[in-house]
């Protein structure tokens, strides 16, 4: 049966057990409001853990990653649907602290990444990436997990956490998730709950966007002209806002000249004042 703790304390005591008998333990992050996507990584957390070992779920809206107030406050929260979700999933574990109980006042300490980060979600959310690095060395401490999953949703981030737990030595396996989208290509994301009905269907245009610049890409059609056709067909659709189309180098994460491989094409587009990411493989 599912448990569910409030305080680091708790999530310690239930976890030494399984820290001396060296059995497998699988983090999987989040910060709630949980969907398809989410569950889709528990039930592969579920798969790696097998019998002996134990899925730890986090659910933590971080403040420090959120630089912009309003994002912060309007961030969706289902605490009783997440908590269900997790229990059909298979999660052993359920951390979910309070803002207080995860950071001390007078924190002065924080995890910067200064290369991957410079581009994409970095360049136009300035902490955020910091935010999240700090946030997932303390989770790495707390939990020692064996291993954790992410998303390719967020791709940028992925990368980034890849990066911290090499130069950092930290002991964790990090696992890829791929991307879980609607029937239509949406994108799950806990933001898509503040579209209207209207704005959801317009949004798939991110989507048909991506899929028609892999095929342009894939052809030869040049950089330049791959990224204007995409922003033209999003900028279409009335409401949307680019806030960065960009194709990168999917491993460093910097803007790409020729066609080379591995690329990868990442947007941010608000829907009214909602923003929403999503990425391609090119
Ligand atoms: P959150 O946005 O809740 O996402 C938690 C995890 O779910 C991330 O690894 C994300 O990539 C993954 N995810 C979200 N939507 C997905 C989808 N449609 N398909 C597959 N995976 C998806 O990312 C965060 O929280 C935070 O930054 C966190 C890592 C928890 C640090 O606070």
């Amino acid at each position: 049966r599912m448990q569910t703790f409030s305080t680091k304390a708790q999530l310690k005591g239930a976890l030494s057990k399984h820290h001396r008998q060296n059995d497998p333990v699988i983090l999987v992050p989040t910060m709630g409001a949980l969907h398809s996507g989410h569950r889709s990584l528990l039930e592969q957390a579920r798969k790696l853990a097998g019998e002996d070992g134990v899925v730890v779920a986090s659910i933590f809206v971080n403040p420090i990653q959120f630089n912009n107030t309003s994002d912060l406050q309007t961030y969706p929260r289902t605490p009783e649907k997440d908590l269900e979700l997790c229990e059909a999933a298979g999660v052993d574990y359920v951390f979910s602290p309070a803002p207080e109980e995860m950071y001390a006042g007078e924190r002065s300490i924080s995890v910067e990444e200064d290369f991957l980060s410079t581009t994409l979600c970095g360049a136009s959310r300035p902490g955020h990436f910091s935010g999240v690095c700090t946030v997932l060395a303390k989770l790495f401490n707390l939990v020692q997990p064996t291993d954790a999953i992410f998303g390719k949703k967020d791709y940028q981030q992925l990368a980034i956490i890849r990066r911290m737990v090499r130069d950092l030595d930290i002991p964790v396996r990090i696992h890829g998730a791929e991307i879980v989208r609607h029937e239509n290509g949406l994108a799950y994301s806990s933001r898509n709950a503040r579209l209207s009905p209207e704005q959801k269907e317009q949004a798939v245009v991110i989507r048909k966007a991506m899929l028609q610049a892999r095929d342009e890409f894939r052809s030869g059609t040049g950089v330049r002209e791959v990224k204007d056709h995409a922003a033209a067909m999003i900028e279409a659709v009335p409401g949307t806002r680019i806030d960065y189309l960009e194709i990168v180098d999917a491993e460093t994460m910097q803007p790409l000249e020729g066609n080379r491989e591995p690329a990868l094409m990442a947007a941010a587009v608000y829907f009214g004042d909602v923003r929403l990411i999503d990425n391609i493989e090119l």
